[in-house]
């Protein structure tokens, strides 16, 4: 090899590792042009229909159904089971807001999230694996060791079951870190488990009338919610010299059954509704909640679990928070043989939690590929 060649190759190993670091550490050292490594192909940007159209930009012309929570406890809790029913069926998302968490406590959890990715590189270095069984998890991009392009966007994910198991695993760093994110998870675990419970009552599968109790096989399935599983992913999109040519995350659906999203104020989350991308606007401490892999199978395809990405932008740290609730990890998830019938068979085959990491982890979980790899007909 010439000398020449031998430093080509040194630049290319240190731009390399210095990607690994993350975008964090990019845009403190104040970069101004965006590197190649996170430049998505012309048809993959935002502002771009998704087959190569006239470029269009969709701002505020999405209106996401609003489900509100404190409606569903009460005596029009039918009327907002058909609007859950519908914005499952037909959005795959839906904005919760009277969901009752304390605004303390969200606007909290967002603000712990922010400060931990303003701790030192070397602090938040220490979580950094490419294990995707390890508890906590720091990393960059969508699968850094992966990934051909980039995408903008560093995180901190952490598993929170058993939470006496999982909690000595998480950050120590912010002091306050552990103790405020307890209660967040505990109190987006209930959420979901009483999101779940109307879910299941909109899918006609609980039996309501007075001397009948609720039947034992959706029984089953709330109890195996309760003991099951919670990952939450602290997304941080530092401001992006480029926003135009990359994303934070590319399209992607979620594996659980619900995915509880906060946000800040910040706009960047966008879902693909009939082929175009739509901006989701950011309400103010409200939910963006939205139907996961395994409720699309649950419910044998009648819940869909939509793609989704995040674009960036030029001037704003952008901080989301991404709780993904499903069954225990070793539970096999199968559409629900109620809502399947001889006019309406079986469209997945089984699945569960292990197969999806072994899938993760053996190739790049873009888009809808895994949920693909399980449909029957
Ligand atoms: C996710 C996700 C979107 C966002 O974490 O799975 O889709 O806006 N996040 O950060
Ligand atoms: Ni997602």
């Amino acid at each position: 090899m010439s000398p020449s060649m031998v430093m080509v190759d040194e630049t290319r190993k240190e731009e390399e590792d210095l990607y690994q670091k993350g975008v964090k550490h990019l845009s403190e050292n104040g970069i101004t042009k965006l590197p190649k490594k996170y430049v998505w192909p012309v048809s993959e940007r935002p502002n771009n229909a998704t087959k190569g159209e006239v470029p269009y930009t969709f701002k505020s012309n999405l209106n996401l159904p609003i489900i509100d929570f404190a409606d569903l406890q009460g005596p029009n809790r039918s009327q907002v089971l058909k609007a859950l029913a519908n914005a499952c069926e037909h959005y795959g998302f839906f904005q919760l807001v009277n969901h009752g968490i304390p605004c303390d406590v969200t606007s909290s959890m967002v603000d712990v999230g922010k400060r931990f990715f303003e701790l030192p590189f070397e602090e938040r270095e220490k979580y950094m694996t490419s294990n995707m069984y390890s508890p906590v998890r720091y990393g960059t991009s969508f699968n850094q060791t992966k990934d051909g392009v980039f995408s903008w966007r560093d995180f901190l994910k952490f598993m929170c079951h058993p939470l006496s198991d999982m909690l000595p695993h998480w950050p120590s760093s912010p002091l306050d870190f552990r103790k405020l994110v307890v209660t967040y998870v505990n109190e987006t675990k209930y959420l979901f488990l009483m999101l779940m419970e109307a879910i299941i009552e909109s899918l006609g599968l609980a039996i309501t009338t007075t001397n009948i109790t609720r039947q034992d096989d959706t029984d089953n399935i709330l109890e195996e919610l309760k003991d099951g599983s919670q990952l939450m992913v602290v997304n941080c999109y530092p401001p992006c010299p480029e926003p135009h040519l990359t994303l934070g995350m590319p399209p992607h659906s979620d594996y659980g059954f619900l995915t509880l999203l906060l946000q800040d104020e910040v706009e960047g989350l966008q879902i693909q509704l009939r082929e175009k991308w739509f901006t989701v606007q950011p309400i103010p401490s409200s939910f963006v909640v939205n139907v996961g892999d395994h409720l699309e199978i649950f419910s044998n395809g009648r819940y869909k679990s939509v793609l989704h990405r995040a674009i960036v932008n030029s001037t704003r740290t952008r901080i989301s928070v991404a709780s993904l609730h499903s069954v225990p990890v070793t539970t096999t998830i199968r559409p629900w043989p109620k809502l399947t019938n001889e006019a309406n068979p079986r469209r997945y085959m089984d699945t569960d939690f292990a197969t999806f990491l072994k899938y993760a982890s053996s190739s790049e979980p873009k888009k809808k590929n895994f949920l693909e790899s399980r449909i029957l007909i």
